[in-house]
């Protein structure tokens, strides 16, 4: 008995503790009423029996008050506890009462993105450790083949002269791949880590792309393609980093022509309102939708082996569309699997 009373005393004192935020409006609100009923019917005795009514009732107003914050607040402890405790799923579990709607509303959105902020970073941390074993898988490929070539030198090849040359040669070009993907492998940190600094200007588009197609037209010839270019306007000047755009051109040429088995690789230039297009287009194997998506991924390739033959690392795009973005455009590709290909970015013009 007693100890129920204690308890039903404290929950009072705590419930009007809670209360306590509204202390000054309650006040003010029970001294005004005071001073009506005292205006009303004087300092008697049945001001003194409503005076007690009205402290009594004022009490139990601010009790139920009270109550009600503490449980208010209890639900938010609550919540917040499990959300710390990582004990929803989704944010569809986080239910409050009907008068904390909004609140409720509020951290269902900080939960939904705290988690995807989490999921992202998840992410970010597959895709490095991804990055780091795919480029120790490069890296040992050529290694362990210049280490084999030496060897068997070293072991008395170096005499036989049926073989000698090839192994060297065959050691050689390992190391050409191996320096070019160490130069993607820099260019890539550098562009992502934002240390690559790009310095624009104007220049005449139809200037800057005669010299590279002229210096691929060997190449494509011995292939037996045509490598077309169809300027712009002459005079047209665009707006972008030459070299870096150069890289760009270099890897998609390369590409249309790697990828090429006969027929064309047309280089355009078309003229738009505030931009101008360049065109990159091919009449080789294309590019199924499935690979599209994924092609400008670092290291991807839709045929391993055939690009590595064609001494490829897989990082080309991934490099020519963090270079067009950093342009502030976008690299844009259509193909069709046995037709051909087109890849294309605009420039301000
Ligand atoms: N014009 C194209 N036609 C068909 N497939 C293409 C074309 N360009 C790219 N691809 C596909 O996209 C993949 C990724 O291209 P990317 O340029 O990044 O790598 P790569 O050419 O294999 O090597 P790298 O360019 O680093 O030497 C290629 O392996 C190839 O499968
Ligand atoms: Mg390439």
């Amino acid at each position: 008995m007693l100890d129920t009373g204690l308890k039903v005393l404290s929950e009072i004192k705590t419930n009007l503790f809670n209360s306590i935020i509204y202390v000054k409006e309650f006040v003010f609100l029970y001294l005004l009423i005071i001073l009506i009923i005292y205006f009303l019917v004087g300092f008697n005795s049945l001001f003194l029996s409503l005076l007690i009514l009205f402290t009594i009732t004022s009490l139990i107003f601010l009790n139920i008050v009270g109550r009600k914050r503490k449980s208010e607040l209890d639900q938010i402890k609550n919540i917040i506890g499990k959300i710390r405790g990582n004990q929803f799923q989704n944010s569809e579990q986080i239910i409050m009462s009907r008068n904390l709607k909004n609140l409720q509303e509020e951290i269902k959105l900080m939960f939904e993105k705290t988690k995807n902020d989490i999921e992202y970073l998840k992410k970010l941390e597959r895709i490095r450790t991804e990055f780091l074993a795919n480029v120790s898988h490069e890296l040992r490929t050529p290694i362990f083949a210049i280490q084999g070539y030496l060897e068997t030198l070293l072991n008395g090849a170096l005499n036989d002269d049926t073989v000698n040359k090839y192994f060297i040669d065959k050691a050689q070009q390992h190391t050409l791949h191996l320096s070019t993907l160490l130069n993607d492998l820099i260019d890539i940190s550098m562009i992502e880590s934002g240390e690559m600094r790009l310095s624009y200007r104007y220049f005449v588009v139809n200037e800057f792309i005669s010299p590279l197609v002229l210096e691929f037209q060997k190449v494509a010839r011995e292939k037996g393609i045509d490598l077309i270019f169809s300027p712009a306007r002459s005079g047209l000047q665009l707006f972008g980093d030459k070299n870096r755009l150069r890289q760009v051109l270099v890897n998609l040429i390369q590409n249309a022509i790697k990828y090429t088995e006969k027929g064309e690789v047309e280089i355009l230039v078309i003229e738009e309102q505030k931009h101008g297009r360049i065109i990159v287009r091919d009449t080789g194997i294309g590019i199924s939708e499935n690979d599209i998506d994924r092609i400008f991924e670092r290291f991807y390739r839709v045929d391993k082996a055939r690009s590595k033959e064609a001494g490829g690392t897989g990082l080309g795009l991934a490099i020519v569309k963090h270079l067009i973005e950093a342009h502030g455009s976008k690299i844009e590709v259509k193909s069709e699997p046995g037709k051909g290909s087109e890849f294309s970015f605009r420039l301000k013009k």
